[in-house]
């Protein structure tokens, strides 16, 4: 396990393949369902954005899981109409949030579309009931980013920082965007990195090194769990 400036504790999981690595994430996800569940009768997880996701989503579909307890948070969205084909909740939604039964109520896009400052104000009333997630998702950005934690922004990882933030210009477009805080990406019992492609080789090799990238800012107590194909290591 490595430990990084911020203190992140990083356990690397090495997969040949990303169909590999997407087969581990998905019983790693419902594993954390299963427990969650058993444990407190729901399972509060937070979705990733982006595109490597996708094909994780979708083999969740054909999951034997309580769907009934899962409660569905974002990471970030994108201030898009919301229905916009690059809205993080739209492909969510295709993939697998309009293929199962998880109640209506417990899915939780964030409001992108109201525009960055009144949904991040928003969406931090939502999680206002939601000390502590079960397990939250996050990708990672070809500079280092995730969520939409940015380099040159803070991340904002102090305990006073808003669960949600407004993003104005962000590099990868769109530039207006909302996203939960480092400290709030870290209120969470398990905390899952998926990274795949070639683009992503100097960002790892950012973190590895200490760099302290935007992902090397998500700190949750017990440390984080990075799936990656083995070539990037
Ligand atoms: C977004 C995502 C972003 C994403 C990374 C990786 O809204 O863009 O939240 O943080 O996870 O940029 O994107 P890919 O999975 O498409 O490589």
């Amino acid at each position: 396990m490595d430990l990084l400036n911020h203190g992140q504790a990083c356990r690397w999981h090495a997969y040949r393949t990303a169909s590999g690595l997407e087969q581990a994430a998905v019983q790693a996800i419902l594993q954390a369902a299963s427990q969650a569940i058993s444990q407190r009768a729901a399972f509060h997880i937070v979705l990733a954005g982006g595109t490597t996701p996708r094909r994780i989503y979708e083999l969740l579909r054909e999951a034997d899981t309580d769907w009934a307890a899962w409660h569905v948070y974002f990471g970030d969205e994108r201030c898009l109409p919301q229905e916009h084909a690059e809205r993080n909740s739209r492909m969510a939604a295709h993939a697998l949030l309009d293929q199962v039964a998880i109640p209506e109520n417990q899915i939780h896009p964030i409001p992108a579309e109201q525009g960055a400052a009144i949904a991040a104000s928003s969406y931090a009333q939502t999680l206002a009931d939601i000390s502590l997630f079960d397990l939250v998702l996050l990708g990672l950005g070809e500079d280092g980013h995730t969520a939409s934690l940015f380099p040159g922004h803070d991340p904002d990882m102090t305990p006073a920082a808003p669960a949600a933030i407004a993003v104005l210009n962000a590099p990868k477009p769109p530039p207006q965007r909302v996203s939960l805080s480092a400290h709030r990406l870290s209120a969470t019992r398990q905390l899952m990195f998926l990274v795949t492609g070639a683009a992503k080789q100097q960002a790892v090799n950012d973190w590895r090194n200490g760099l302290n990238i935007p992902a090397a800012a998500i700190t949750p107590a017990a440390g984080v769990d990075v799936y990656v194909e083995a070539g990037l290591l």
